[in-house]
């Protein structure tokens, strides 16, 4: 990993931009593509992030195809590494002059029954869905604070909300950036720095299929058959999802809106499970998911 700025630069003025500018990090695939894409159109100048510029050509070319490519600028960043983050912020405010927008969508999800995930594991999770959100977050508060106005989105998840098993790492880090947010949030209403999660449902993005393919398991695992039920049922709801443009264009309505809410919630069936958690006997629920993810036996 280049610790250095680098990009794609194309030839951008070194002056503030005249464009509210948004940095999107994680923006190879899936949500961060579809949100640097649909921010572009609406008028922003994008410094679309990802940790391998290798993996850009999709997002650029969909960006050629809508003619808002003079709008996004990729640059390489991996979230765990604070000295790139650090490097890359100060380079785009000599650039820009300002940060409008900031989307910490990066993450990955890791599977697996808590005893079947390495330490390791847990530790590489936090470090880039929590920590990786909180090392963005400060390297740009001092400027949006400056300015007195800024949106920072935090892509969590209905994991961040509700407890799934077989993927405890994912959701403790997406609890994680829950709390933050709530916390920063407060810290930040008198500096009119609006702090929103975003939480989706299942929606068909490369997520699942990475998570799938680096599960934790072992043949002798006691747990073998309840993954394997959870597998399935996630793999059933991740392929019915919704077409994760919504949570794009939920991103840049957000923008737009003076004073957002915390949270949003979207995707299928997410706001009855909201509902449920709030208003049931959480024992009914739990009961409830354990039959409906098909891990009741012993
Ligand atoms: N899809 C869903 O159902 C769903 C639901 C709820 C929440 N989310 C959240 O949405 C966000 C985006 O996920 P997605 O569904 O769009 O999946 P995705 O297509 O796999 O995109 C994840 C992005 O994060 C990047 N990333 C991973 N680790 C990184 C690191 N250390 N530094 C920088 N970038 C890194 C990936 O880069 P590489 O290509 O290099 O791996 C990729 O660009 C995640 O925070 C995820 O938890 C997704």
């Amino acid at each position: 990993m280049n610790n250095s700025y680098s990009s794609t630069s194309q030839s951008l003025p070194s002056l503030p931009s005249a464009l509210p500018t948004a940095l999107v990090t994680g923006s190879s695939s899936g949500f961060g593509q579809l949100i640097a894409l649909t921010l572009a159109q609406k008028g922003y100048q994008v410094i679309a992030t990802m940790r391998d510029l290798n993996k850009q050509a999709p997002l650029i070319n969909e960006a050629k195809k809508a003619g808002i490519d003079m709008r996004i600028e990729s640059v390489e960043l991996d979230v765990t590494n604070h000295k790139a983050i650090l490097d890359v912020t100060k380079a785009l405010i000599d650039k820009y002059g300002r940060i409008d927008v900031l989307v910490n969508n990066a993450g990955y999800a890791v599977g697996g029954f808590v005893e079947d995930v390495p330490l390791a594991d847990w530790q590489r999770q936090m470090e880039t869905n929590f920590m990786g959100v909180v090392a963005v977050t400060k390297a740009v508060l001092p400027y949006m604070r400056e300015q007195g106005t800024g949106y920072i989105i935090n892509i969590s998840s209905i994991s961040g909300r509700v407890g799934f098993p077989g993927y405890a790492p994912y959701v403790a880090s997406k609890f994680a950036v829950e709390g933050f947010s709530e916390a920063l949030r407060l810290e930040l209403k008198p500096f009119g720095v609006q702090v929103v999660l975003v939480e989706p449902g299942a929606y068909p993005t490369n997520i699942w299929k990475k998570g799938f393919d680096t599960i934790h398991t072992s043949q002798h695992s006691p747990y073998q058959d309840k993954l394997q039920a959870i597998l399935s049922y996630s793999r059933k709801t991740a392929s019915q999802g919704a077409d994760p443009q919504e949570v794009a264009d939920a991103v840049a309505r957000i923008c737009a809106i003076r004073y957002p809410k915390l949270r949003y919630a979207m995707g299928n069936g997410v706001s009855l499970l909201l509902w449920a958690k709030m208003l049931l006997p959480y024992s009914f629920l739990e009961r409830t998911m354990i039959k409906m993810l098909g891990t009741t036996k012993k």
